[in-house]
């Protein structure tokens, strides 16, 4: 019978094996998978592991920050690397979603090898691959799948000569959840909504800006806080806001202005796979709204999305 403890303690003497004396690199994103694989791994080598955790300018507010102190807390050896001008420097003028995403994978991309080029004798990279993106043909989660599915772009990075360790490659989510609490993982990464690789360019029609960025962070902010404030984080898969590249008009005593909207996206939902707008209480909807526009400069006007997944994906792009 598998249960957590076990896979912990067969896999950890496993990698022990495996890596002996090696040193090993590994991309963490602060999702629940990439952090119960470096845990493991680090159970089992300490130093030799070494993580890297970048900051691609697209991250919620203070995410960066939160997350590298919690990694400091938990002991890993981890380095922070702020790249917000070289993501946001590829992603100038871009609007195809698409073309986006490209740029954000082959930002990171240079910016992981580069820094996998400071790690002496490093021979191994570590991923958090799960066994869903095994099964599935072209995987779309984190910077770990991101390496393999833009490896081919500009030629082969040097850290795709590693060899491979994904010490969870055979488990299910509710699985690694479970692994990570028998690791002593804290809730506040374990019960994360998932968050896609791209982040925020995503959620920012059109083309990005610092300047866009920070606008949705705000309102990111307030729409997360209230899920949490309200004990409904807990009750929805995933949520998120959208910056329109929309100006509506409104008032502002005499003037009338035009400034951006903002929609509201949760969704409740097993795997994301399919997925059905979250019913949120009306009450909560109109305190976040009054939130966003009293707080954040620049937006006037909040929408919430009532559309289910299909046809509607969660993402806006
Ligand atoms: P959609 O929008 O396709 O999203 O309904 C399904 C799930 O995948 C996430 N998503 C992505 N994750 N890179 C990622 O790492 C991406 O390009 C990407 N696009 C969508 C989305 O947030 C949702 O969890």
């Amino acid at each position: 019978d598998w249960t957590s403890e076990s896979f912990v303690e067969q896999t950890v003497s496993h990698l022990r094996h495996k890596l002996g004396n090696d040193r090993v690199v590994m991309a963490l994103s602060g999702g629940v998978d990439s952090t119960v694989a470096a845990t493991l791994v680090h159970q089992a080598i300490g130093v030799n592991l070494f993580c890297i955790f970048v900051d691609n300018g697209l991250l919620r507010k203070n995410e960066y920050e939160e997350v590298l102190h919690s990694y400091q807390d938990m002991g890993l050896n981890i380095k922070g690397v702020d790249a917000k001008d070289h993501f946001y420097a590829a992603l100038n003028n871009l609007t195809d979603p698409e073309e986006k995403r490209k740029a954000i994978g082959r930002s990171f991309i240079e910016i992981f090898d580069q820094e996998a080029h400071l790690i002496e004798e490093v021979k191994w990279l570590g991923q958090g691959t799960i066994y869903p993106d095994v099964i599935e043909s072209v995987s779309v989660k984190g910077p770990s799948a991101t390496i393999k599915s833009h490896h081919n772009v500009g030629g082969l990075p040097d850290f795709m000569k590693l060899k491979v360790v994904e010490p969870l490659n055979t488990l299910f989510k509710d699985e690694v959840r479970a692994v990570g609490r028998t690791l002593g993982i804290s809730e506040n990464i374990l019960g994360r909504h998932p968050f896609p690789g791209p982040g925020l360019a995503i959620r920012i029609l059109g083309d990005i800006t610092a300047e866009k960025v920070e606008i949705l962070q705000q309102v990111d902010a307030i729409f997360i806080g209230g899920l949490k404030k309200w004990d409904l984080y807990k009750e929805v898969w995933q949520a998120g806001a959208m910056l329109l590249p929309v100006q509506s008009v409104g008032v502002m005593g005499d003037e009338r202005t035009y400034e951006s909207v903002v929609a509201l996206r949760a969704v409740t939902s097993v795997d994301g796979m399919t997925a059905d707008w979250a019913h949120l209480p009306y009450d909560f909807l109109a305190e976040v709204s009054n939130d966003i526009i009293n707080r954040v400069k620049g937006v006037n006007r909040v929408v919430y999305d009532i559309s289910s997944k299909p046809p509607a994906t969660i993402e806006w792009e």
